[in-house]
């Protein structure tokens, strides 16, 4: 973690909401030796259970999905505004055929709980699996969420709920 300093989640200053879904993320899952990163900016930042936590939603098709699902822990990696191409591409493309970190020009480093982050990023929050849930057409009570993004045929996102283990701000 050389670069950064672990600091308490509750001294976050961004606003959850431009950060996840302004300024964007890239939820990594996997180990060094095999992992895949995606960009997101569906989320948010909270409490609940007690716990510090963070929601992120993905769809079963996201080559992502399959090492979440495989891992404990995950990370979040929030970059300054001049990385957003990175995050386009992230989002563009998918790790199924693609080298991310080699296109984008971006590090991966093995964080706490066998997680990867990248050390571009100016803030990292490594998150514990705690509670998962595929979305259900039957609950959303809004009639337009469905018709715009789940119509037939296409796949729905899963909700991961994470508890925040760790905080990682950049210090130099
Ligand atoms: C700005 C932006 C936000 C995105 N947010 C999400 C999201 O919250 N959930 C999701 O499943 N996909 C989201 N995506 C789409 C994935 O990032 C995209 O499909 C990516 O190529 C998946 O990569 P993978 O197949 O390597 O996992 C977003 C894409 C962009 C550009």
């Amino acid at each position: 973690m050389q670069g950064f300093q672990s600091i308490d989640p509750k001294k976050i200053e961004d606003n959850p909401i431009k950060l996840i879904g302004t300024d964007w993320m890239l939820i990594t899952a996997g180990d060094i030796s095999s992992w895949n990163t995606m960009t997101a900016s569906w989320g948010t930042i909270g409490h609940l259970w007690e716990k510090e936590v963070t929601f992120c939603f993905i769809r079963p098709q996201r080559h992502t999905y399959g090492f979440i699902e495989k891992s404990d822990h995950y990370t979040f990696s929030f970059f300054e505004e001049k990385y957003r191409e990175a995050l386009n591409i992230c989002g563009s493309v998918s790790g199924r055929d693609t080298d991310k970190a080699a296109k984008c020009g971006i590090t991966p480093v093995e964080g706490p709980d066998n997680t990867v982050y990248f050390n571009e990023a100016r803030l990292v929050i490594v998150n514990k699996k705690i509670y998962t849930q595929s979305c259900d057409r039957e609950f959303f009570l809004d009639p337009q969420i469905v018709p715009e993004f789940y119509p037939p045929n296409m796949d729905i996102h899963k909700m991961f709920v994470g508890e925040i283990t760790d905080c990682l701000i950049r210090s130099l």
